[in-house]
């Protein structure tokens, strides 16, 4: 399953920078080609020859140097890896990937890279707990970034705490797990095409005023980048969002509940997947006033009357194949309320978010999500990941239903 698999080993300036190499001969040992990139201040800790002799690849330091083989090889090299693995990575090469600063081969390559990353931080503990460094590492997560979290221990500094670069096996047993996780999902949504809702609705009362909710974005099309990574076709029927929605997706704007029902009702029919991502006001005015309202001193009553599911729509005149996920977004008795709605309007599965939990629901680069399916008793509840793994883990649910049915 490794043997050939290409994988990117970034070494940063620190102490542990001669725990690389064992990282390298791990991954060597399960059959990876791995090519070596470091940072200038790695070379003074490790010499480029070392990891040359035991990779029989040329080792970039500095993409525009004289001997380098490849003149633009932040771009070559970026581009033909299946992961890129920084380790130890420093805390200056952290707030680097954090903030998008590419200002030699490492950091240029983490921003030309479409790969999974793998960063195995390491530095003084008083650094690694700095809050700018705390911010840096939350950003990488909310990034899609894995960590192989630092060892608490004593320091070569002398201080005690965490900090160490977690031991070279630690490193490569989850560098594997990502390339495993990838191998089994490379292309295995081709030939589908999946119909996402994402972001809020907008439920207008007049012409300067809606009902709505803090729904971006996010989820949906997070949901849509995976599919597409995956070899879907995939159309979005978009409400109001402050997300941009992946390259490669088509499109649908339809702000209103009613006009996202019709936007689904259209696009179901040559779909195969259905998930609906999208908050829906569950209530929108009885009336719209043509004129903008004036205010009239007492108090104003609203009536508000129920808008069409369309999540239940879809599942009740489904057509013969169409798998159809819904979110269930709750805030107690979480997997009793989503089981609830699974049974209720007959889905295949069900994607529960506990709003109360940190990281979790609207607006966040992140998501903490339980998988309910209707062929499964136990549901299945992840930890705290970016939206785009909980939107992969989403789809490998919708690959095994696929594979069930
Ligand atoms: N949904 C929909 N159309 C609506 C309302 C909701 O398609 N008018 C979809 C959402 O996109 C989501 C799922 O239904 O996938 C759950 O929405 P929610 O409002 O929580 O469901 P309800 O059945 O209204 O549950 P509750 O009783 O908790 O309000």
């Amino acid at each position: 399953m490794f043997a050939g698999r290409r994988v990117a080993l970034g070494v940063s300036g620190g102490i542990a920078a001669y725990k690389a190499v064992e990282v390298l001969r791990g991954l060597q040992r399960a059959g990876c080609e791995v090519r070596v990139g470091m940072t200038k201040r790695a070379c003074e800790f490790v010499t480029p020859l070392t990891f040359r002799a035991l990779s029989g690849a040329h080792v970039v330091v500095d993409d525009y140097a004289p001997d380098n083989p490849d003149p633009i090889a932040h771009i070559t090299f970026s581009q033909s890896v299946e992961l890129f693995v920084v380790a130890p990575a420093t805390a200056n090469v952290i707030a680097k990937f954090a903030n998008g600063v590419a200002d030699d081969f490492l950091t240029s390559t983490y921003l030309a890279s479409n790969a999974p990353v793998l960063v195995a931080p390491a530095m003084n503990t008083t650094m690694l707990l700095h809050p700018a460094t705390q911010r840096n590492l939350a950003r990488l997560r909310a990034d899609g970034v894995r960590l192989v979290e630092p060892d608490a221990g004593e320091m070569a500094c002398g201080t005690i705490g965490p900090g160490r670069l977690s031991e070279p096996q630690q490193i490569v047993t989850a560098a594997l797990e990502i390339l495993r996780e990838t191998a089994g999902r490379r292309d295995d949504l081709a030939g589908e095409r999946v119909l996402v809702t994402a972001g809020a609705t907008r439920e207008e009362l007049d012409p300067v005023r809606f009902i709505s909710n803090h729904s971006s974005g996010r989820m949906g099309f997070a949901v849509a980048e995976a599919a597409l990574a995956r070899g879907a076709e995939v159309t979005i029927v978009a409400g109001a969002t402050t997300a941009r929605p992946p390259a490669g997706a088509r499109v649908v704007r339809a702000l209103s509940a009613e006009e996202m029902r019709g936007a689904v009702m259209r696009e179901v029919e040559g779909s195969t997947v259905f998930i609906a991502a999208a908050a829906v006001a569950d209530y929108r005015p009885a009336a719209r006033a043509e004129e903008k309202m004036k205010k009239s001193g007492s108090a104003l009553t609203l009536t508000l009357e129920p808008t069409p599911d369309i999540l239940a729509e879809v599942s009740r005149s489904r057509h013969n194949g169409l798998l159809v996920v819904g979110f269930a977004a709750e805030t107690e008795r979480v997997v009793e309320n989503a089981r609830d709605k699974l049974t209720r309007k007959n889905l295949d599965a069900v994607v529960a978010n506990d709003l109360t939990q940190d990281g979790a629901g609207f607006d966040t680069e992140t998501n903490v999500i339980t998988l309910l399916a209707r062929d499964r008793e136990q549901p299945s509840t992840l930890p705290l990941m970016s939206k785009l793994d909980a939107a992969h883990h989403i789809l490998d649910e919708i690959v095994r239903l696929r594979k069930a049915k």
